[in-house]
Protein backbone atom coordinates (compact mmCIF):
# COMPACT_ATOMS: atom_id res chain seq x y z
CA UNK A 1 0.00 0.00 0.00
CA UNK A 2 2.68 2.31 0.80
CA UNK A 3 4.16 1.77 -2.68
CA UNK A 4 0.40 2.21 -4.33
CA UNK A 5 -0.09 5.65 -2.54
CA UNK A 6 3.10 6.52 -3.66
CA UNK A 7 2.41 5.95 -7.44
CA UNK A 8 -0.82 8.17 -6.76
CA UNK A 9 0.83 10.35 -5.27
CA UNK A 10 3.31 10.63 -8.53
CA UNK A 11 0.05 10.96 -10.46
CA UNK A 12 -0.48 13.98 -8.84
CA UNK A 13 2.52 15.44 -9.24
CA UNK A 14 3.07 15.21 -12.50
CA UNK A 15 -0.05 15.10 -14.53
CA UNK A 16 -2.61 16.67 -11.51
CA UNK A 17 -6.24 16.33 -12.78
CA UNK A 18 -6.55 19.89 -11.76
CA UNK A 19 -3.69 21.80 -11.87
CA UNK A 20 -5.77 24.59 -10.40
CA UNK A 21 -6.98 22.58 -7.37
CA UNK A 22 -7.63 25.53 -5.03
CA UNK A 23 -9.56 28.68 -6.22
CA UNK A 24 -10.94 31.08 -3.30
CA UNK A 25 -11.85 34.48 -2.71
CA UNK A 26 -10.50 36.19 0.53
CA UNK A 27 -13.45 37.38 2.58
CA UNK A 28 -11.05 40.33 4.14
CA UNK A 29 -7.75 41.66 3.07
CA UNK A 30 -5.04 39.90 3.73
CA UNK A 31 -1.19 39.64 4.16
CA UNK A 32 -0.06 36.41 1.97
CA UNK A 33 4.22 36.22 2.34
CA UNK A 34 4.26 40.01 2.41
CA UNK A 35 1.91 40.79 -0.64
CA UNK A 36 -1.27 42.71 0.66
CA UNK A 37 -4.38 40.99 -1.34
CA UNK A 38 -7.01 42.84 -1.33
CA UNK A 39 -11.01 41.79 0.06
CA UNK A 40 -12.61 39.98 -2.72
CA UNK A 41 -9.98 38.38 -4.77
CA UNK A 42 -9.58 35.33 -6.79
CA UNK A 43 -6.18 33.61 -4.96
CA UNK A 44 -5.52 30.38 -7.15
CA UNK A 45 -3.04 27.45 -5.89
CA UNK A 46 -0.60 26.43 -9.18
CA UNK A 47 -0.08 23.10 -7.67
CA UNK A 48 1.57 22.27 -10.97
CA UNK A 49 4.98 24.58 -11.27
CA UNK A 50 6.44 23.78 -7.83
CA UNK A 51 5.99 20.17 -7.83
CA UNK A 52 7.40 19.73 -11.74
CA UNK A 53 10.33 22.66 -10.82
CA UNK A 54 13.73 21.22 -11.56
CA UNK A 55 15.46 23.41 -8.73
CA UNK A 56 13.19 21.46 -5.88
CA UNK A 57 12.43 17.93 -7.50
CA UNK A 58 15.08 15.83 -9.08
CA UNK A 59 14.69 14.29 -12.31
CA UNK A 60 11.35 16.35 -12.14
CA UNK A 61 10.21 14.93 -15.73
CA UNK A 62 11.04 11.28 -14.44
CA UNK A 63 8.00 9.11 -12.79
CA UNK A 64 9.52 7.79 -9.49
CA UNK A 65 7.35 6.74 -7.08
CA UNK A 66 9.82 6.35 -4.63
CA UNK A 67 10.21 10.13 -3.93
CA UNK A 68 7.61 9.63 -1.66
CA UNK A 69 8.48 7.16 0.13
CA UNK A 70 8.37 8.01 4.19
CA UNK A 71 12.11 8.21 3.81
CA UNK A 72 12.49 9.96 0.99
CA UNK A 73 9.87 12.73 2.89
CA UNK A 74 12.01 12.54 5.83
CA UNK A 75 15.39 13.54 3.84
CA UNK A 76 13.68 16.54 2.61
CA UNK A 77 12.83 17.77 5.52
CA UNK A 78 14.40 21.17 6.24
CA UNK A 79 15.67 21.86 2.78
CA UNK A 80 13.58 23.96 0.28
CA UNK A 81 12.11 21.31 -1.20
CA UNK A 82 10.06 20.03 1.40
CA UNK A 83 7.72 22.45 0.17
CA UNK A 84 6.00 19.71 -2.09
CA UNK A 85 5.39 17.98 0.67
CA UNK A 86 2.47 21.08 1.46
CA UNK A 87 -1.01 19.25 2.31
CA UNK A 88 -2.08 21.46 -0.16
CA UNK A 89 -0.45 20.05 -2.96
CA UNK A 90 -0.83 16.49 -1.64
CA UNK A 91 -4.39 15.70 -3.73
CA UNK A 92 -6.93 17.40 -6.24
CA UNK A 93 -9.54 18.20 -3.90
CA UNK A 94 -9.28 21.77 -2.42
CA UNK A 95 -9.07 22.56 1.14
CA UNK A 96 -11.06 23.75 3.68
CA UNK A 97 -15.08 23.99 4.11
CA UNK A 98 -15.75 23.41 0.06
CA UNK A 99 -13.22 20.57 0.23
CA UNK A 100 -14.34 18.19 -2.20
CA UNK A 101 -16.67 15.23 0.13
CA UNK A 102 -15.86 12.21 -2.37
CA UNK A 103 -12.09 13.08 -1.61
CA UNK A 104 -11.60 9.43 0.25
CA UNK A 105 -14.22 7.40 -1.76
CA UNK A 106 -12.72 9.16 -4.99
CA UNK A 107 -9.19 7.46 -3.71
CA UNK A 108 -10.51 4.23 -2.48
CA UNK A 109 -11.67 3.62 -6.06
CA UNK A 110 -8.44 4.74 -7.75
CA UNK A 111 -6.44 2.37 -5.24
CA UNK A 112 -9.14 -0.56 -5.97
CA UNK A 113 -8.82 -0.02 -9.26
CA UNK A 114 -4.69 0.18 -9.99
CA UNK A 115 -4.45 -2.59 -7.12
CA UNK A 116 -6.55 -5.00 -9.43
CA UNK A 117 -4.88 -3.87 -12.58
CA UNK A 118 -1.57 -4.86 -11.55
CA UNK A 119 -2.25 -7.79 -10.17
CA UNK A 120 -4.33 -8.85 -13.39
CA UNK A 121 -1.80 -7.67 -16.16
CA UNK A 122 1.82 -7.15 -16.78
CA UNK A 123 3.05 -3.66 -17.74
CA UNK A 124 5.93 -3.07 -19.93
C1 LIG B 1 -10.73 12.20 -8.56
C2 LIG B 1 -11.99 12.57 -8.35
C3 LIG B 1 -12.41 13.93 -7.81
C4 LIG B 1 -11.77 15.13 -7.84
C5 LIG B 1 -10.40 15.46 -8.43
C6 LIG B 1 -12.63 16.10 -7.17
C7 LIG B 1 -12.31 17.43 -6.96
C8 LIG B 1 -13.16 18.37 -6.40
C9 LIG B 1 -12.85 19.78 -6.20
C10 LIG B 1 -11.54 20.45 -6.57
C11 LIG B 1 -13.93 20.36 -5.64
C12 LIG B 1 -14.10 21.85 -5.29
C13 LIG B 1 -13.83 22.13 -3.81
C14 LIG B 1 -13.92 23.62 -3.49
O1 LIG B 1 -14.84 24.30 -3.99
O2 LIG B 1 -13.05 24.12 -2.76
C15 LIG B 1 -14.95 19.33 -5.47
C16 LIG B 1 -16.20 19.53 -4.93
C17 LIG B 1 -17.13 18.56 -4.77
N1 LIG B 1 -16.99 17.20 -5.02
FE1 LIG B 1 -15.37 16.32 -5.82
N2 LIG B 1 -13.77 15.46 -6.75
C18 LIG B 1 -13.68 14.12 -7.11
C19 LIG B 1 -14.59 13.11 -6.85
C20 LIG B 1 -15.79 13.29 -6.20
C21 LIG B 1 -16.71 12.21 -5.84
C22 LIG B 1 -16.44 10.72 -6.11
C23 LIG B 1 -17.77 12.81 -5.24
C24 LIG B 1 -19.02 12.18 -4.67
C25 LIG B 1 -19.10 10.92 -4.27
C26 LIG B 1 -17.54 14.25 -5.23
C27 LIG B 1 -18.41 15.20 -4.74
C28 LIG B 1 -18.15 16.56 -4.68
C29 LIG B 1 -19.12 17.55 -4.18
C30 LIG B 1 -20.55 17.28 -3.69
C31 LIG B 1 -18.48 18.80 -4.24
C32 LIG B 1 -19.04 20.16 -3.82
C33 LIG B 1 -18.66 20.47 -2.38
C34 LIG B 1 -19.17 21.85 -1.91
O3 LIG B 1 -19.27 22.76 -2.74
O4 LIG B 1 -19.40 22.01 -0.71
N3 LIG B 1 -16.33 14.50 -5.82
N4 LIG B 1 -14.45 18.12 -5.95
Amino acid sequence: MPYLRSVVREVHRMRPSIPVSLMKRTAAEVDMCGYTVPAGSLVMLDSFSPQNDPALVPDAHEFRPERWLPDAVVARKGTAAEVIDHPLLRAPFSAGARMCPGNKIANFELLTMVAQLVQDWEFE
